[in-house]
């Protein structure tokens, strides 16, 4: 805690999702919590508290990953093993099962952002009942926020000449999060509330006419049937993310916080 009584908050990343919760936390909009250090290769300006990582430790109670899968398998187990609490949002890279192990062994404890979906919560209680038998997730965005580097000319073309939507990938959800790092963390993030990496198919669509991202999740196992569409507008800043995604990590640090009378 901060000398004022407050969590201190250190953001990973300062790009479409970063930049926001980090003004949100300068600003006091959240209460019980206040921002203690930003760290990202292109610093944010002054009055900003712009840090490296290991400042940031220093000054940190909670330290909030929004910079991407790659970040946080090379920042994340220096926060942990410094007993800071790590809050992610880039949950695809917990596919690696070494990387998530060394996250849970603590003692900082790992947190985990819902981010641009719902209905997790359902989903982990009805796991916790009994296993899945089957849970899909599909999700839809625009051909040009799916282009990858791995992807071929042909590839490449294919999707920017569609007319009408284009299945590009189909597989467990792990595969399928590795492929689309900054696209398909929600793939990740079913895995891992229903606990089982190898349950969860995904599907990633490229549809021209896609204003917004959808993600259809549907799933079946014997404490019920759940289905959910979740349509979010991109972010202004990065096709690639949903606007609401900052919030859903600002939401996360107001329990973190202490909030009362909050959804856990
Ligand atoms: N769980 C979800 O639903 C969900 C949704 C959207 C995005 N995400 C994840 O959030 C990540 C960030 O999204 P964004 O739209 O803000 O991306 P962005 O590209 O706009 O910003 C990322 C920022 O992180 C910085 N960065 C990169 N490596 C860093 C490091 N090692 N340390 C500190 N900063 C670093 C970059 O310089 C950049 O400013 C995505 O890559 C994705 O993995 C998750």
């Amino acid at each position: 805690m901060s000398g004022r009584g407050e969590l201190a908050v250190a953001v990973l990343g300062h790009g479409a999702i970063g930049s926001v919760v980090a003004y949100a936390l300068h600003t006091g909009q959240v209460p019980g919590a206040g921002l203690a250090a930003v760290v990202d290769p292109c610093p944010p300006p002054p009055p900003l508290p712009a840090a490296s990582l290991d400042q940031a430790i220093d000054r940190a109670d909670l330290v909030v990953e929004c910079a991407g899968q790659d970040a946080l398998r090379t920042a994340g187990r220096a926060v942990v093993a410094a007993g800071r609490d790590l809050l992610a949002v880039s949950t695809g890279a917990l596919a690696d099962a070494a990387l998530h192990r060394d996250l849970l062994a603590g003692p900082g404890r790992l947190r985990l952002c819902a981010g641009a979906i719902g209905g997790l919560d359902v989903l982990a209680a009805a796991a916790r009942a009994e296993a899945f038998d089957r849970v899909t997730i599909r999700t839809t965005k625009a051909p040009d926020a799916l282009l990858r580097p791995w992807m071929d000319e042909d590839q490449v073309a294919r999707l920017r000449a569609a007319a009408a939507p284009v299945e590009v990938m189909r597989g467990f959800a792990r595969e399928v999060t590795r492929a689309f790092p900054a696209t398909s963390n929600v793939a990740a993030s079913v895995a891992l509330a229903v606990g089982d990496w190898d349950v969860v198919e995904a599907v990633v669509v490229a549809d021209p006419a896609a204003s917004v991202s959808r993600h259809e999740i549907e799933a079946r196992g014997p404490a019920g049937r759940y289905r959910f569409e979740v349509a979010n507008r991109p972010s202004p800043d990065n096709p690639r993310t949903s606007g609401v995604v900052p919030h859903a990590v600002l939401r996360a640090v107001e329990v973190l916080a202490g909030a009362t009378g909050r959804f856990a």
